[in-house]
């Protein structure tokens, strides 16, 4: 029960090779996403990714005994445990399927709340189709490489977004397997193996060509942007203009790169051309000051034009009033793509074309 309650994940189910192919969401996430979500009394909910049944538990809860909660896992072990679970702890009005979340689950339909507790690198249209007319959806979408926890509104007007975001922020969730799914890969880009850039498995890129260039001395570049706030809110898409978004990692010390800026990695950016890679740095901490000077480092054969380019987006995020407030519209695949004069980012999916703008 302590551990149940712990603002902690539990972890359920691992592959052979140690990978996680279940667990809890963070109770914190979770009540931040039930609250998104809004589900009312009489409610008809989906949920994609059953694991334990707890939150499909939280979610007959607010949907009440007039409202159905229908919950997937493609992990047959999951659906059965969560199956028994929730018929053990009284839940009728939930029903647990096994099978691929992407389809969604027709014969539920139309459902007035979607949750998502995977990660998803696409909207299937399943779920648009299987969606009531204002329906909402909380989903961790990745974007440019990074997966963005959505609140996302179902659009109102014929030719306009199929859907847009009230909310978004940075979040980390298991990958949804399947037909939707799309991997990430670790890249070695230093002799020895030290450190890695983190890309999306399509990207193209040229190992030998960047590991040949962190030999060498970088192209550097300080931008003036001071911070005291190193979650750079919203600044990956800034970043995800000039090329590949990605992830620089750090693995041991001695990789003869300068200090990246978070824990988890620092971002990067690989040139479309992909031999030439640009991360992000910070200058010295100063004396009584919070604040830290964000600098670039590019290494490659383009490495003054994508650290010019870098540095540039970053001074474009730092006189933004609001970075943080961007808002993210998902179009038909096949929606005329607007220029980045009019919008911050589009990213291209299999059904989808997603759009970010600023509040600007
Ligand atoms: C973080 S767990 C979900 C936690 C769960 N909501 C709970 O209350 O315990 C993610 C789940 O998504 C499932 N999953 C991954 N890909 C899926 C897919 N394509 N369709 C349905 N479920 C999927 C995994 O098997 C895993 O159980």
């Amino acid at each position: 029960m302590e551990r149940a309650y712990a603002d902690d994940i539990i972890t359920t189910h691992r592959d052979t090779d140690g990978t996680v192919l279940s667990c809890t969401t963070l109770p914190s996430c979770v009540a931040t996403m039930l609250e998104r979500l809004d589900v009312r009394p009489g409610h008809r909910v989906l949920e994609i990714g059953a694991g334990t049944g707890i939150n499909a538990a939280l979610l007959a809860h607010l949907a009440g005994p007039d409202g159905h909660v229908t919950t997937i896992d493609v992990l047959p072990d999951a659906a059965d445990r969560a199956r028994r679970h929730l018929v053990g702890a009284g839940y009728a009005n939930v029903e647990v399927i096994c099978g691929d979340g992407a389809d969604g689950h027709l014969p539920g339909a139309p459902y007035d709340r979607i949750i998502v507790t995977a990660g998803a690198w696409d909207i299937p249209p399943a779920w648009t189709q299987q969606a009531a007319p204002d329906a909402r959806m909380v989903i961790p979408l990745r974007i440019a490489g990074f997966t963005h926890e959505v609140t996302l509104h179902r659009g109102q007007q014929p030719g306009g977004p199929l859907w847009t975001s009230s909310h978004s922020r940075l979040s980390g969730f298991i990958k949804m397997r399947g037909d939707g799914h799309h991997g990430e890969r670790d890249v070695p880009i230093v002799a020895g193996g030290q450190s890695e850039l983190r890309v999306e498995a399509d990207l193209t890129l040229d190992q030998a060509a960047l590991v040949r260039a962190t030999s060498g001395p970088p192209a550097r570049r300080w931008t003036g942007v001071r911070t005291a706030d190193l979650r750079l809110p919203g600044l990956e898409f800034w970043l995800a203009r000039p090329g590949g978004l990605c992830r620089l990692i750090n693995r041991r010390p001695g990789h003869g790169l300068a200090p990246a800026t978070g824990q988890g990695g620092s971002l990067a950016v690989l040139h479309p051309t992909g031999d030439t890679f640009a991360y992000l740095t910070l200058g010295p901490a100063q004396d009584g000051d919070t604040k830290r000077e964000l600098g670039v480092y590019a290494y490659g054969a383009h490495s003054d034009l994508l650290a010019d380019q870098v540095a540039a987006q970053i001074q474009e995020w730092g006189a933004e009033q609001a970075p943080a407030a961007t808002s993210i519209e998902i179009h038909p695949a096949e929606a005329p793509t607007p220029s980045l004069d009019e919008a911050l980012l589009t990213v291209a999916k299999d059904h989808t074309q997603i759009v970010v703008r600023t509040s600007r």
